[in-house]
């Protein structure tokens, strides 16, 4: 690492945070014009919670209240720092009130929902320590399972680790049509990975903690913890029936990648992904899910003897696949940056270990009659590319330590001129992570990136491999489902991922990154505008 380098690094990660607020002073308080059927407060604020045996940790988390409409509206995730699970549904006109409470600036983004540029929480709009924001938009989503956490400027991965983030489960009438399991027998898992330290608390290897020894390893690939958090506490059995359950799996973790798949191998039936259900079930064998994906699953226990025991789990995959090998090699610890890595990793558990997740139990007989229909849900636009659609290629490149797209790093106010779009207008963006050459050191400098864009849904229209990556590729492959609506697609080492993405139709400045939070954090994020 160079003294440019490290200068560099410093003036990313150092007293960063400032500069954000000074943009924004102004920006805060919106007027109350129109009237809201859901109105809440959401609080972020340090508090402790009772973790691991022993001292509590100190976390970051979410509160909420309900000032107007349905007390239901917030469901408070109890010893955990999970913020609320919201429910809203579809057409509410909702007003929140985000309280920042925490010693430095914050502002929401609610990730998956398609809402107005101001209300869309982009860096530039934080505020500071002790100030409020006011959000205010109409739930214009299809059903399905959205979140919300923490977009300032360098700090989103810090604080996301330290607990901000919670679900968005939005409902309609499609869905509600379909009866599918409910209440009790709809089961949220928030999937994070996380370190403690010996005084049980977290660690994250944050720019400024490295301090001059140089650039993290970790902070390039990304944070890993060394087990893994469900809704935000240690998991405990989960006592079921011999029922059918609704089971959403949301991987909010900085930089993870879960293959997921439970204990009797049996095939998992996929009803939805992020934007909500499919047009019809599919089924998998296992399911990958990246950093800021959902999917949701029907885990029928029906024929289930009393007794059984599964765990969900995820399975082993090639760590190669997200890793920088820092020199030729594959695989970590080899070539120049062998040092560093083990500096910075030595406690965590590598990318595509396997893990045990979420231990169930069936431990009671009921009968309930359920039947998933063939037909979930109508998907429109038709998801063909209309004649002459605009493409463009967006170029994932690393360089200087750092990845870029299109070789461009992220600032606060600046859009190119190919991220200008028509509002409502159609376009292919192709993700290529294999840019640059495919040979040579530059190849061995690639990993997966979960690309996810600001306010849209899209579809997964083509994947192209490499034939050099081929065959760790398919080790994860399988358990992509992209018959869905997506907000965010893993492009993996050697790939090109098409996405056809038909644009808002709210005008302003919006996001697409790579939501592994330490990439985006160091800048592997843009603006795009749609005007
Ligand atoms: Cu969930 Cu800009 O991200
Ligand atoms: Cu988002
Ligand atoms: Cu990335």
């Amino acid at each position: 690492m160079t003294a440019l380098h490290r200068r560099e690094f410093l003036r990313r990660f150092g007293l960063s945070a400032a500069g954000a607020v000074s943009l924004t002073r102004g920006t805060r308080s919106q007027s109350h014009r129109t009237s809201a059927d859901v109105e809440l407060e959401l609080r972020a604020a340090p508090s402790t919670v009772a973790l691991l045996p022993g001292s509590p940790t100190r976390v970051w988390s979410y509160s909420g209240r309900v000032i107007k409409g349905p007390p239901t509206t917030i469901q408070t995730m109890t010893q955990s720092y999970g913020g609320p699970i919201l429910r809203l549904q579809h057409g509410q006109r909702v007003r929140i009130q985000l309280v920042n409470d925490l010693p430095e600036p914050t502002i929401v983004h609610w990730h998956g929902l398609d809402v107005p540029e101001q209300a869309d929480g982009h860096p530039r709009l934080a505020i500071g320590s002790g100030q409020r924001y006011t959000y205010e938009f109409e739930v214009i989503n299809r059903a399905g399972t959205y979140w919300y956490h923490p977009h300032p400027h360098m700090r989103t991965g810090s604080q996301v680790m330290h607990g901000l983030a919670g679900i968005i489960l939005v409902s309609d009438g499609v869905e509600a049509a379909h009866k599918l399991p409910a209440g009790a027998d709809e089961i949220v898992c928030v999937l994070q990975d996380r370190r403690f330290d010996e005084r049980n608390q977290f660690v994250y290897t944050s720019g400024m903690s490295i301090g001059m020894m140089g650039m993290p390893t970790e902070m390039m690939t990304g944070f890993l913890g060394d087990r893994v958090l469900v809704n935000g506490r240690l998991p405990e059995t989960l006592s079921l029936a011999t029922r059918p359950y609704r089971v959403r799996l949301m991987n909010g973790s900085n930089s993870r990648v879960y293959k997921l798949a439970w204990s009797d191998d049996g095939p998992i039936t996929v009803i939805g992904t992020d934007g909500g259900l499919l047009e019809r079930p599919v089924t998998r064998r296992y399911l990958t899910l990246a950093p800021g994906e959902r999917v949701d699953t029907i885990l029928d226990l029906s024929s289930r003897p009393v007794g059984t025991r599964l765990t969900l789990r995820s399975l082993a995959f090639p760590s190669s696949l997200f890793d920088l090998p820092m020199g030729g090699g594959r695989g970590r610890g080899r070539g120049m940056g062998r040092g560093m890595a083990r500096a910075a990793t030595s406690q965590s558990l590598p990318m595509g270990a396997p893990l045990d997740l979420l231990p169930v139990s069936v431990d009671r007989r009921e009968h309930t009659r359920f039947a998933l229909p063939p037909r979930l849900s109508t998907f429109e636009p038709a998801w063909q590319p209309p004649p002459g659609v605009p493409t463009r290629t967006v170029r994932i490149d690393f360089h200087r330590m750092r990845f870029f797209l299109n070789g461009r790093d992220f600032d606060l106010a600046d859009v190119a001129e190919e991220e200008t779009v028509k509002a409502g207008s159609t376009h292919i963006w192709e993700f290529d992570n294999r840019a640059s050459g495919s040979r040579g050191m530059m190849a061995s400098m690639r990993m997966g990136h979960p690309i996810h864009l600001h306010g849209r849904q899209f579809r997964v229209l083509r994947r192209q491999i490499d034939p050099e990556y081929a065959p760790d590729y398919r080790s994860l492959s399988e358990g992509f489902v992209d018959e869905g609506w997506k907000d965010t697609v893993l492009v993996m080492p050697g790939e090109r991922v098409q996405v056809l993405v038909q644009f808002s139709r709210y005008p302003g400045l919006f996001l697409y990154h790579c939501h592994n939070l330490e990439h985006e954090d160091m800048g592997m994020m843009r603006n795009y505008r749609i005007v």
